[in-house]
């Protein structure tokens, strides 16, 4: 019995520590969306989304476009300058996971 527990505890942390990691895992996008939204996309699009009114209200972006998001970002929009290139298609996922944190969107439906 003594020699099974040093096993038994391997075996609960095993169990438990992706538990963990994915309980992390939802703010964690969103914080380095938030960070490269900062850098790239604040300056026109504003502090928490909120328009500065250079840029489209991303407060307003329908959850059900990510397609076209993804699109816009990639290929700009009119005064919008093309992201392809300078970020990467997984940047743009995160940016994409923190305007849905910010919006609060569901995430089951992101
Ligand atoms: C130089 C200013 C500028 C920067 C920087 C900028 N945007 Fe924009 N963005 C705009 C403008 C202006 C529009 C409105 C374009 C239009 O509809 O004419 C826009 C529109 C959008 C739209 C709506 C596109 C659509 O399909 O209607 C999205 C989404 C968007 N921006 C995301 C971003 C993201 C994400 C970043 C950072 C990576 C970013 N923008 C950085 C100026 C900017």
């Amino acid at each position: 019995m003594k020699g099974t527990r040093p096993y038994a505890l391997a075996l609960t942390l095993a169990a438990t520590w992706p538990a963990a990691g994915a309980q992390d895992a939802a703010p964690v996008p969103a914080e380095a969306g938030r960070k490269l939204y900062i850098s790239a996309c604040q300056r026109c699009h504003g502090i928490n989304l909120v328009t500065s009114g250079i840029g489209f209200d991303l407060r307003t972006f329908p959850q059900a476009e990510k397609e076209r998001f993804i699109r816009s970002v990639t290929h700009g929009l009119r005064a919008m300058p093309a992201w392809n290139g300078i970020l990467q298609p997984e940047q743009m996922e995160l940016i994409w996971a923190y305007i849905g944190s910010v919006n609060g969107w569901k995430p089951a439906a992101q």
